[in-house]
């Protein structure tokens, strides 16, 4: 039997009395690449933060390499191999780009093929080497998410996930992100792309693989992956 990269297990999220999760069963393997679509608050955010260890889960409930991991520390899960490119993209204001890159470098995770340089990131956004040492909030927002992915690649993530990284760009810079996810997953990184709505259209592959149910697991994905 296959084991899945990250898995999770019945997950049940709260902040504080409010329960925002149900029950998620959720799995990636080693190079796929999922949709996860669902409606404003449906727990998208709640689902990556908890995989992540934003949020405190119970040690089966996320599993990687089938090893239990919930609710360990966030910089543990770096060091595991996950890293993620959080909602808002959340840089470091006042600081270059360059700078926003290397910071990632401090605390990441063993390469697990070719690792990620701020080199190879430039190689895959290639404005940002343009940029290095531009303040990033004077950055548009697609080079800003642009920043933030590379941030999180110098992780040297196995699972990479991302959340919301198309919201309120242009369509041309949306199709040039995603158009660099293939390239991440080439060498084995496993990507989780979050999105509202389930216009994947830029990415010329198939949209919604994951569904919300509304019942007594208000949100509950269920499996699929494109290539
Ligand atoms: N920090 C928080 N405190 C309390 N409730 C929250 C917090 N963050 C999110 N929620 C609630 O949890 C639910 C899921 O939110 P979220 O995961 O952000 O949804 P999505 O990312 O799918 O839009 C929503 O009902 C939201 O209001
Ligand atoms: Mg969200």
């Amino acid at each position: 039997m296959r084991t899945a990269l990250l898995s999770t297990h019945g997950l049940v999220a709260r902040y504080g009395d409010f329960q925002a999760l149900y029950g998620v069963d959720f799995e990636i393997g080693a190079g796929e690449v999922v949709a996860l679509i669902g409606a404003n608050g449906a727990g998208k955010s709640t689902l990556l933060k908890s995989i992540m260890g934003l949020l405190r889960v119970a040690p089966d409930m996320v599993q990687l390499d089938g090893r239990p991991v919930g609710g360990s520390q966030p910089y543990r899960m770096v060091a595991a191999g996950v890293a993620i490119v959080p909602e808002g993209r959340r840089l470091f204001s006042g600081m270059s780009v360059a700078d926003n890159l290397r910071v990632a470098m401090d605390h990441a995770a063993t390469p697990h093929g070719e690792a990620w340089t701020v080199d190879r990131v430039y190689a895959l956004f290639p404005i940002l080497k343009e940029k290095q040492a531009v303040p990033v909030q004077s950055l548009s927002g697609g080079q800003q998410q642009m920043v933030a992915i590379g941030r999180a690649l110098l992780n040297q993530p196995r699972l990479l996930l991302c959340d919301e990284i198309s919201l309120g760009l242009a369509p041309k810079v949306v199709r040039e992100i995603y158009q660099s996810i293939p390239s991440i997953a080439e060498n084995g990184t496993a990507v989780v792309v979050v999105r509202t709505g389930r216009g994947l259209g830029p990415l010329g592959l198939q949209p919604a693989l994951l569904h919300a149910r509304r019942s007594r697991h208000p949100y509950r994905p269920v499996g699929g992956y494109f290539p």
